[in-house]
């Protein structure tokens, strides 16, 4: 890659955004592919927004991550959105094409469906029913990594019913909705749980889920990574089942944004899991 002539740039919008942890993700790819860029932070407020995407190609950024609150919002000023994003409903990755072109994609499906492989490489979505807990943003992309993924049953439990109707409505078959109270229940016979709220994170409630109905096999999942070992996971570990928190999601969605930026896939390595993981802890 010939860029002499200036800095390879990206980033990530959000409001507020000073707390992601994807600047030292990407900056670390560019010390380690001997590149001389910088992935910037950028605290975009909402009234900005447009003209925070008009200025990124002008400004020479190949692209940006998008998070809270933008990631439905920037849909109006893009040129296209791919299908996945569209399906989904939100864009987490935007390309600055050279043509000056805006294009979304969510990265969020893959990220998470990888962490999964890379870390239990014999599951399979089809094992057996999957319950998902949470209908925000994070569960859309999860229902749609899964079921892309060929699940056959997705259990959708949600504190407000009305939105995990909605999204086995938009994403078609193999999902079920299910009341709040109904949570508890919903975890027998299942292969998978993923927890898709923010409770656990830290300055939030916990999550209250009662595990005695769960199998010991079932893979035990938290799209929240601060704390890394959220409660649920601890409870599931100490009674003998697998988990993974959500680190590995953020992760596995930067080689496909730098497939699109910068046309090249870096790795997801232990160091630099290790180098998250410490920052997180710290
Ligand atoms: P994101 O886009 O990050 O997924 P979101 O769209 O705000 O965030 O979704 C947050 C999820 O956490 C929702 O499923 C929300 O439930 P509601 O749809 O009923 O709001 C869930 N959530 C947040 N606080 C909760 C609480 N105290 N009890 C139960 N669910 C909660």
């Amino acid at each position: 890659m010939n860029h002499v002539d200036r800095l390879l740039l990206a980033g990530v919008i959000g409001w507020p955004i000073m707390h992601s942890r994807s600047p030292m993700l990407h900056n670390h790819w560019f010390e380690k592919n001997n590149l001389v860029g910088r992935y910037i932070p950028l605290a975009i407020e909402p009234k900005n927004l447009e003209a925070a995407l008009r200025g990124l190609h002008p400004l020479g950024f190949a692209g940006v991550n998008v998070t809270i609150p933008h990631k439905q919002a920037v849909v109006p000023f893009l040129d296209e959105v791919s299908l996945a994003a569209q399906r989904i409903g939100a864009v987490s990755c935007i390309h600055a094409r050279p043509d000056g072109a805006l294009i979304g994609s969510n990265n969020d499906a893959h990220g998470f469906i990888r962490n999964v492989q890379v870390s239990f490489p014999n599951w399979r979505a089809n094992a057996g029913p999957i319950t998902v807990i949470g209908a925000g943003g994070g569960s859309r992309a999860v229902c749609f990594g899964l079921l892309a993924e060929g699940a056959k049953e997705i259990r959708l439990v949600n504190r407000s019913l009305e939105k995990a109707q909605a999204i086995a409505h938009d994403l078609g078959g193999g999902i079920t909705p299910i009341p709040w109270s109904e949570r508890h229940q919903a975890l027998g016979g299942v292969q998978m749980v993923v927890n898709t709220t923010s409770l656990g994170m830290v300055g939030q409630e916990e999550l209250d889920l009662n595990l005695q109905d769960l199998s010991p096999d079932a893979l035990v999942s938290d799209i929240v990574y601060i704390p890394l070992e959220t409660t649920l996971l601890k409870t599931a570990r100490l009674r003998g089942n697998p988990t993974l928190n959500g680190l590995g999601m953020l992760l596995h969605q930067g080689p496909l944004a730098w497939k699109v930026w910068f046309g090249m896939e870096p790795e997801v390595t232990q160091e630099l899991r290790a180098l998250l993981e410490k920052s997180i802890q710290g």
